[in-house]
């Protein structure tokens, strides 16, 4: 080894010892003709002082050249600091270590991005091109770090209860589930292509009819879907399924991980449960009373319903058939200005409009269309919405409640954030359940399974499968975590009959059907045990556990948010040799390409 000790190591007890030290120059300082390096490594930082009267000239004139981000090797004395010039901030704040020889082992040009300062706000294409340089950074290590303790729990936690780790393949079938699938062209069979996976659902499943019976995996899945703040099109799942369970039993066993990572960890990550157990509601609740299938519950602000007492309105906007809001506490504030910017924000999430109350000492200010609202009437809003002095009350209203509740929870989830309403220090982690099993598209006119087209039907909603499709409930679950969808999962069909009829409700033929899912129509012949099953986002447990802003701040190497790789430069151009190969022709023109 080329360092005896790392640069978060040293203390008091070392006092003495002659030691070796490699690492980064952190910074350095010039004190008096002294030179102090703080060296870096991942473990820490440690400082090095390079006294003139301690060391050859040569030694000292290295130690004058030493630039941020020198590869050094140090060897010198561990000593004590003088009195009163130890750092608190630092583990090896009490000792220094006296340079004796000094080795650069690599010198470094001036870094692009500043590395020994996470409180500046960096340009994030510079931070992405030079992310080898990014990850030097304290932030971006302990980043990392969660994400590798949990990946680590949720192994050892896994074992210790029977499952089994399994790989699946990544060159998989093409069998669009929801999103657009990324394909591999094939060499070998001329004008075919292998798929990767958007999740290894059916080979999880496989793995069941397999006798498995407990499975998981650290799963990469890619989705060729547009980009957002907690999405990636490649990214990583914990992957479980299960034989012989019911859905609690899926539960439990993820509401048992999480809960006792949350609590272990508690050190590493400083976050607590806000609920223990996880509550669980129904996608009808949460939408009622939140207005969105991952609502943050780490705060209030829930909606209410005022329809009923608005029957009869003489109030135009309020005569359709749902009105419902929500009180803004202490936002009585609010300029016209800054409510009409919540207007168009709630307009672009779909709802006609916003109607604002202003609640002054003295009742409901008479300002803007609200004030067009009669007495009786604001007296009832004030009364079901209990709002107070110095709030804020948003009302809106639709003929389409679903729509209706959408854009207000919209609305709150946005103003939850800009007032940093949720606790950060807090994962208010929640079941969803009892979802519908299919929603309607209208555009294309046909049934889409709201999970998946292997989710179960609750067993007493299977007569109204073709009858009725919009009436059955999917025996499936999703597990939300302060605003974002972290889990979700199902109790699988494990019937040939049953799936086959799922199939014919989403409009696939039989023909359809057994072309890209005959090996699971298969399997269920063949003794296929029932079971259910579960996936996570790692990437979005580890952003929250990390206190990160976007998953790309817990991916070592992610994609931007046009899907490239702007260090690698992918996606990139390939040789007319390869593409012959793949008997591949590029049909669209250079400058499209390039366009
Ligand atoms: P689902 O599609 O709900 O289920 O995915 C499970 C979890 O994966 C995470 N996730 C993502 N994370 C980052 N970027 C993305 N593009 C992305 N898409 C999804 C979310 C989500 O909750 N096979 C089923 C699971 C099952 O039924 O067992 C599946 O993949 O946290």
């Amino acid at each position: 080894m080329q360092k005896t000790h790392t640069c978060g190591e040293l203390r008091k007890e070392h006092v003495g010892q002659i030691v070796t030290l490699a690492g980064w120059v952190h910074r350095r300082r010039d004190h008096g003709g002294v030179i102090f390096v703080d060296l870096r490594d991942r473990f820490g930082i440690t400082q090095v002082v390079i006294n003139p009267a301690r060391v050859t000239p040569e030694t000292f004139r290295l130690g004058e050249s030493l630039r941020n981000e020198y590869v050094v090797q140090a060897i010198g004395e561990v000593c004590e600091r003088p009195a009163g010039m130890s750092n608190p901030k630092l583990a090896t704040g009490d000792i220094e270590v006296m340079v004796q020889t000094l080795r650069v082992l690599n010198p470094s040009r001036t870094p692009p991005i500043t590395i020994n300062d996470d409180s500046i706000e960096q340009d994030e294409s510079l931070r992405l091109k030079y992310r080898y340089l990014d990850l030097r950074r304290e932030r971006m290590t302990y980043n990392l770090t969660v994400r590798h303790r949990l990946v680590k729990f949720i192994r050892d936690y896994l074992d210790a209860r029977g499952f089994l780790e399994i790989e699946t393949p990544i060159l998989f079938k093409s069998t669009p589930e929801g999103a657009r699938e990324y394909l591999v062209p094939s060499r070998l069979y001329s004008g075919h292509f292998y798929a990767l996976p958007q999740s290894p659902q059916q080979l999880k499943q496989l793995l069941m009819v397999a006798g498995i019976e407990r499975y998981f995996q650290i799963a990469r899945c890619f989705r060729d879907e547009d980009q957002r703040a907690d999405r990636q099109p490649e990214f990583t799942q914990l992957d479980m399924e299960m034989s012989f369970v019911d859905h609690d039993d899926v539960l439990n066993v993820v509401e048992g991980l999480l809960t006792a990572f949350t609590e272990e960890y508690h050190h590493l990550h400083g976050k607590r449960l806000l609920y223990k157990p996880f509550p669980r509601f129904s996608f009808h609740d949460v939408m009622e009373r939140f207005g969105r299938d991952k609502p943050d519950i780490r705060f209030g602000m829930e909606l209410f319903d005022i329809s009923e007492a608005m029957r009869g309105t003489s109030f135009l906007p309020f005569q359709a058939a749902h009105v419902k809001g929500f009180v803004a506490p202490g936002c009585a504030h609010y300029t016209r200005k800054q409510t009409d910017e919540l207007t168009e924000f709630i307009r672009q999430k779909g709802a006609r409009g916003l109607i604002v109350l202003w609640h002054d000492a003295d009742g409901y200010r008479p300002s803007g269309a609200g004030a067009k609202l009669s007495d009786a009437e604001k007296q009832a809003i004030m009364r079901i919405s209990n709002s107070q002095p110095g709030d804020l009350v948003l009302l809106a209203a639709d003929d389409n409640r679903m729509k209706l509740n959408e854009a207000l929870g919209e609305l709150r989830h946005e103003l939850g954030n800009r007032l940093k309403l949720g606790d950060p220090n807090v994962m208010a982690f929640l079941w969803v359940m009892d979802f519908p099993m299919f929603s309607f598209n209208a555009e294309e006119q046909r049934w889409v399974a709201n999970h998946h087209l292997f989710t179960a039907p609750a067993e007493e909603d299977l007569p109204y499968l073709e009858t009725d499709p919009g009436r059955v409930r999917g025996n499936q679950y999703d597990l939300v975590c302060n605003g974002y969808e972290v889990a979700g999962g199902s109790i699988r069909i494990h019937r040939r009959d049953v799936q086959e009829r799922v199939m014919r409700v989403l409009g696939l033929s039989m023909e359809e059907a057994y072309q890209k899912f005959g090996h699971m129509l298969d399997a269920f012949e063949y003794g296929a045990p029932p079971h259910g099953g579960i996936a996570a986002g790692i990437d979005r447990l580890a952003m929250l556990y990390a206190g990160a802003s976007n998953l790309r701040e817990v991916i070592a190497f992610p994609k931007n948010q046009q899907a490239a790789d702007v260090m690698l430069g992918v996606p990139s151009r390939v040789s007319p040799q390869q593409l012959e190969e793949l008997h591949i022709r590029i049909a669209v023109e250079e400058e499209e390409l390039t366009a």
